[in-house]
């Protein structure tokens, strides 16, 4: 007989029943190759005074793994293992599980660790001046746990908590149609609106439906570090145009498309990551022409739209006559909360299709449940207050800090005041290294990014995104102080 006091241990200080702590053992002899298939196990008396246990947890343990059929019941003389098991040779006395360490055994695609714009804060009385996040205190948060309850208690959606399509909720499709009219413009039916977890899988999926190896894909230079990882990741090919403080050159555009088989062009027509500019009226006509012209597919990514303060935002390209090209991104992440993943893509309705079965290879279904909260609350005017309310706060907010960081900081930094958005683009004087100047702030008490990611790809303006709206006045005038005495002192240095 085997040594089983000493091949089984048990633990009654743990979770998991002592029964199921013996039959997980069993099952690991057994797949070690030292209990072999057609052996008799011990009595269950026997080995309960083995392993000074009550005969019953041995009986549990044998009748789950019979009806598990590990075991079989023989009459007359046992419990036995599984004839039909296969035969492994046994390699050692010792347990042979293995741990999970670093390294795999096997190779794969080894996708570089995503940066951080700005890290959360150390403390939970540090401040961040972060990448242009809203302020969770000022979201419908109370209203969404009420939508989010009522989904819940309501028989009447129950059938959503199972079932659901890869395209998002039917209800906030339906729902969308109707704001992105009244909002955007746009001439869509549900059949052309699919619900993302934010923005960035639609970016993702739209860019996977087109790209293929080392295709050609235009992005501003600098840009949205995260869509060009994304669309490397996809194996495409990078040309950089530069982004000015009218937008994206689209002379260069097009003479890149006279020159190149161009598969896709990026970009963000509102507040620009990371420079803020939006794309004015007069380049927006041109480049519809270039994108007619070339049947150009292009992502128009609009991730924070509802967020303008200088005038009404100029309509999305995606409004405008394209020809079919434009595939149309946003987001109520900055509305909700970041971490409250509703986003969308608008496109022709066989994209659409075929972006919903690509999402359904790796996420059958939508947040059925998130969603239809967030269709009641666009169907009951929660979300246009909330946009109301918050656009005059963040446009406060806008102003305080560019005021702040024009008058404290004076030549040591230079911007723009962004018409919208939510962090103005702050181009630092090259005295200053900002990677130090993020390593001094953090011991100060102030989170600020180091600037490198703003740069992948293009050349470095020195510059960082200083998030304005998740911070109150007061917040934000005890960030600048701190900005101001660090700057002094580098300029100093
Ligand atoms: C330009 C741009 N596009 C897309 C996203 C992704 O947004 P979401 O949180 O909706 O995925 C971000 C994130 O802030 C962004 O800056």
């Amino acid at each position: 007989m085997l040594p089983f006091k000493t091949l089984i241990e048990t633990d009654k200080s743990l979770k998991l029943p002592v029964y199921q702590q013996i039959s997980n053992r069993l099952i690991g002899l057994i797949q070690e190759g030292l209990l072999k298939p057609g052996s008799f196990l011990p009595g269950s008396r026997v080995l309960a005074e083995h392993l000074a246990l009550h005969r019953k947890t041995v009986i549990a343990a044998y009748d789950e793994l019979i009806s598990q059929d590990w075991l079989e019941a023989v009459p007359r003389k046992g419990v036995m293992v599984a004839a039909n098991l296969p035969v492994i040779r046994p390699r050692t006395y010792r347990k042979t599980v293995t741990p999970y360490g670093e390294e795999a055994a096997f190779a794969f695609h080894r996708i570089p660790t995503l940066p951080v714009p700005t890290p959360p804060p150390a403390t939970g009385t540090m401040l961040v001046l972060n990448d242009g996040f809203p302020d969770a205190r000022l979201a419908p948060l109370n209203e969404w746990v009420r939508e989010c309850r009522s989904v819940i208690e309501n028989p009447r959606y129950h059938k959503l908590l199972m079932y659901g399509k890869a395209m998002g909720s039917e209800a906030l499709r339906e729902a969308m149609v109707k704001y992105l009219t009244d909002t955007r413009g746009l001439s869509i039916s549900a059949d052309h609106i699919m619900i993302t977890r934010g923005a960035q899988m639609a970016i993702y999926l739209a860019a996977a439906m087109i790209i293929r190896k080392d295709d050609y894909v235009i992005v501003g230079s600098p840009n949205y570090f995260y869509a060009d990882l994304c669309f490397e990741q996809l194996g495409a090919r990078l040309l950089y145009v530069p982004v000015d403080e009218e937008g994206i050159d689209v002379d260069a555009v097009e003479k890149l498309c006279s020159s190149k088989k161009i598969k896709m062009l990026y970009l963000i027509t509102h507040h620009h990551h990371p420079t803020t500019v939006t794309l004015s009226a007069a380049r927006r006509m041109k480049l519809l022409a270039i994108i007619r012209k070339y049947n150009l597919p292009v992502i128009e990514d609009d991730y924070d739209y509802d967020f303008h303060y200088s005038s009404a935002p100029i309509l999305p390209l995606a409004s405008a006559d394209h020809g079919g090209n434009v595939i149309y991104i946003g987001s109520f992440t900055k509305s909700l909360g970041l971490s409250i993943r509703i986003g969308f893509m608008i496109a022709p309705a066989s994209f659409i299709r075929g972006s919903a079965s690509l999402r359904g290879l790796m996420d059958l279904r939508g947040d059925n449940l998130s969603e239809q909260a967030l269709a009641n609350l666009l169907a009951d005017g929660t979300i246009d207050r909330h946009l109301k309310k918050s656009n005059k706060i963040y446009k406060e907010r806008r102003d305080l800090l560019c005021y702040l960081l024009q008058t404290r900081l004076g030549d040591a930094v230079q911007f723009t005041i962004p018409a919208g958005g939510m962090a103005v683009w702050v181009r630092f004087s090259q005295k200053i290294s900002l990677v130090k100047l993020a390593e001094k702030a953090r011991a100060r008490g102030l989170r600020i990014a180091s600037g490198e990611q703003y740069h992948y790809g293009a050349a470095s303006q020195n510059g960082l995104r200083l998030g304005f709206a998740s911070l109150n006045n007061k917040e934000l005038t005890e960030a600048v102080k701190i900005l101001e005495k660090l700057v002094r002192e580098e300029l100093k240095a």
